[in-house]
């Protein structure tokens, strides 16, 4: 998914795979912007691409981009990873050298902002 990737601007290219309960896999990319601030990150791409096919209760969700080390996802997407994914649902991060890590929704996003507050 990262050579899919819509990235000029940054020239950081970021894939997702998101797996569905059903057991199908949702990709997504990041999809930048002249106007920065509107860039969409791969995972939220992920999650869009599900949520418009129908699907929202997920395994886990797997990314990739090169660097040094595994890419976290952004605050915005763990927000939104958090809104579709139990604290326990793992989040994989893969860089270009293979080095991967294993995180959950509830590790990155501690006390999320959910309903319960409202
Ligand atoms: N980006 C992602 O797609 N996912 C992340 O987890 C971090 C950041 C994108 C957004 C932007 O297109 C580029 O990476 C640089 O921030």
């Amino acid at each position: 998914m990262r050579k899919r990737a819509y990235a000029p601007y940054s020239k950081y290219t970021v894939g997702a795979a998101l797996l569905g309960k059903s057991g199908e896999v949702y990709l997504g990319c990041n999809v930048e912007n002249a106007s920065y601030g509107l860039a969409i990150c791969a995972e939220r791409n992920a999650v869009a691409q599900a949520i418009a096919a129908g699907e929202h209760a997920f395994e886990a969700i797997a990314i990739s981009a090169a660097g040094p080390e595994p890419v976290p996802p952004c605050g915005m997407c763990r927000q939104t990873l958090a809104e579709f994914m139990p604290p326990e649902t793992p989040v994989f991060s893969e860089n270009h050298r293979g080095k991967h890590v294993r995180w959950t929704v509830g590790e990155l996003l501690p006390h999320a902002f959910t309903q319960r507050f409202f």
